[in-house]
């Protein structure tokens, strides 16, 4: 499927469907949907609004079919104006295509670039959302359907007139189908089953896809680089642990950040076993490593002016004779020591290590992006991931960047009496606390292994897998993170 900008008038686009829109309750259409309504007839105004009553409620789509020969219109509802922003136009977008995307008669679709006229927003922003509307309606995880339905969209063409909007729609045309792109990999990362998608395939695919130099170091390489706390959760496992190091190092960069994406490739609790109801989806236990690793194959294609460092401590977390146990202590990277009071705290524990090794390196500011904790999907349910950290100015920052995502990230305490919890009689701390503010006593956790750099902590456990389509039609992995990481970079 192509996606492209034209800069013509809607009406001169050869194409099978016409898409226009209207905000919530507009009589006359204005713009190019009130010049598609002059060219056939009123049609809009007299009959789609005043006979059939269509409102332009968000999301609300008429079809009017065969205005002429083999050509559809559909008038897209809005919503109200005040409330409108760009995640709907990405929405909107999807659930288009969505509805298109096995119907033998619309191979070209032409869009007008929602948003970039009477609501004001930047056209190219506005442009990048329909292109990963676009790309992400198309999305299925059908790899191991034996009946597969091909797309039948051929071409997604923005019509633009104006010269000046048309520049910018291409530009960001340009950067969605990137982003999109991104975000589809890491969905399917998450989705393939554990089966295939263990430590080592996983550090195989950010080599050869994650667009970077990529370094994969193995279990003896991390016993010498002293991550006991990474080793201990992945000694249960029949698959080794592998620490997976992607480079993204521009020319001149004007700051340096590292992500780190927590990579339990199977979260079974460990010896402290997971209901059957809880381990059905632990495959997207390392929905943060996608997340890291399809973010950085989108900076090297991007290329922003920062050094990015992608890194994932990647392990199963497996109950069995040779499984870290209740009661264990370890000694991590930093030399503090870890009791394990629950072994299916795992991704804390290998987070530790990672996060040291990613201090290690000097960087101005660290992210890590986790599905951490099942007491922040409590919180938070599906609607936001929570966001922690040690320097409250950047984590607004990263806030209100990621709002212009619609990836939400809503901010939990860090209170020190969080951690009064993790005290423990043998060792510097214990991995859990008990359930009670469970986010926060994780991130108090992760906070002890970084000395002094700037940090962001991600958990994004009730984001990253859904049981029911979100407004974007997408179940199961969502991909969540990619995008806000991304324009957070590249800000
Ligand atoms: N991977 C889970 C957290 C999780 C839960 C992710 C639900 C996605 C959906 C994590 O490793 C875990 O098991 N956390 C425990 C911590 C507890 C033992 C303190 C939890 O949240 O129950
Ligand atoms: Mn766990
Ligand atoms: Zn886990």
């Amino acid at each position: 499927m192509k996606i492209s900008v034209q800069n013509k008038s809607i009406l001169d686009v050869d194409a099978d469907i016409i898409i226009v829109n209207l905000f919530e309750g507009v009589k006359t259409p204005g713009g190019v949907t009130g010049i598609i309504d002059g060219a056939y007839n009123s049609v809009i105004s007299n009959f789609v609004i005043k006979k059939e009553k269509f409102t332009g409620s968000f999301g609300e789509i008429y079809v009017l079919p065969i205005v002429e020969e083999g050509k559809k219109i559909f008038i897209a509802g809005l919503g109200k104006q005040a409330d409108f922003n760009y995640k709907k136009i990405r929405d909107l977008t999807a659930k288009i295509v969505r509805t298109c995307k096995t119907s033998p008669s619309a191979k070209k679709i032409v869009s007008i670039l929602h948003g970039a006229g009477v609501a004001g927003l930047c056209p190219g922003y506005c442009a990048q959302m329909i292109a990963e509307g676009t790309i992400s309606g198309i999305y299925t995880f059908d790899k191991y359907k034996s009946d597969k339905k091909e797309n039948t969209i051929k071409e997604f063409i923005i019509a633009e007139i104006d010269k000046d909007k048309f520049q910018k729609a291409k530009k960001g045309v340009e950067k969605g189908i990137i982003v999109a792109e991104a975000v589809n990999r890491a969905r399917n990362l998450i989705n393939e089953s554990s089966q295939y998608l263990y430590p080592e395939t996983l550090a195989e695919y950010a080599v050869q896809n994650s667009g970077v130099k990529t370094t994969v170091y193995n279990k003896e390489q991390i016993k010498e680089m002293g991550m006991n706390a990474f080793l201990a959760v992945g000694q249960g496992s029949v698959h080794e642990p592998k620490f997976i190091h992607m480079k993204y190092k521009p020319k001149n960069a004007k700051k340096k950040i590292a992500i780190v994406g927590k990579g339990i490739t199977f979260d079974a609790g460990g010896l402290d076993i997971k209901p059957p109801s809880s381990m059905l989806t632990m495959r997207d236990d390392m929905s943060g490593a996608a997340a890291v690793i399809s973010t950085i194959r989108a900076i090297s294609e991007l290329n922003p002016d920062v050094e990015v460092h992608a890194i994932v401590a990647a392990c199963e977390n497996m109950p069995s004779g040779s499984a870290y146990k209740p009661g264990d202590v370890i000694i991590a990277k930093t030399g503090r020591s870890i009791e394990i009071d629950n072994t299916d705290a795992e991704g804390r524990v290998t987070l530790a290590d990672a996060l040291a090794y990613a201090e290690e390196l000097g960087v101005d500011e660290i992210i890590d992006i986790a599905t951490l904790t099942g007491a922040c999907m409590v919180a938070l349910g599906t609607v936001a991931s929570g966001i922690m950290t040690n320097n409250n100015d950047k984590m607004f920052e990263f806030i209100k960047i990621s709002e212009k995502t619609g990836e939400r990230f809503w901010p939990l305490p860090m209170y020190e009496e969080y951690g009064d919890s993790l005290k423990s009689d043998i060792a510097d701390t214990k991995n859990t606390g008990g359930r009670m503010g469970g986010a926060s006593t994780a991130g108090i956790f992760l906070s002890k292994f970084i000395q002094k750099t700037p940090w962001l902590h991600l958990d994004i456990a009730g984001t990253a897998f859904l049981e029911k389509a979100d407004s974007e039609g997408i179940k199961n992995a969502t991909g969540v993170g990619v995008r806000s990481l991304i324009e957070y970079i590249c800000n």
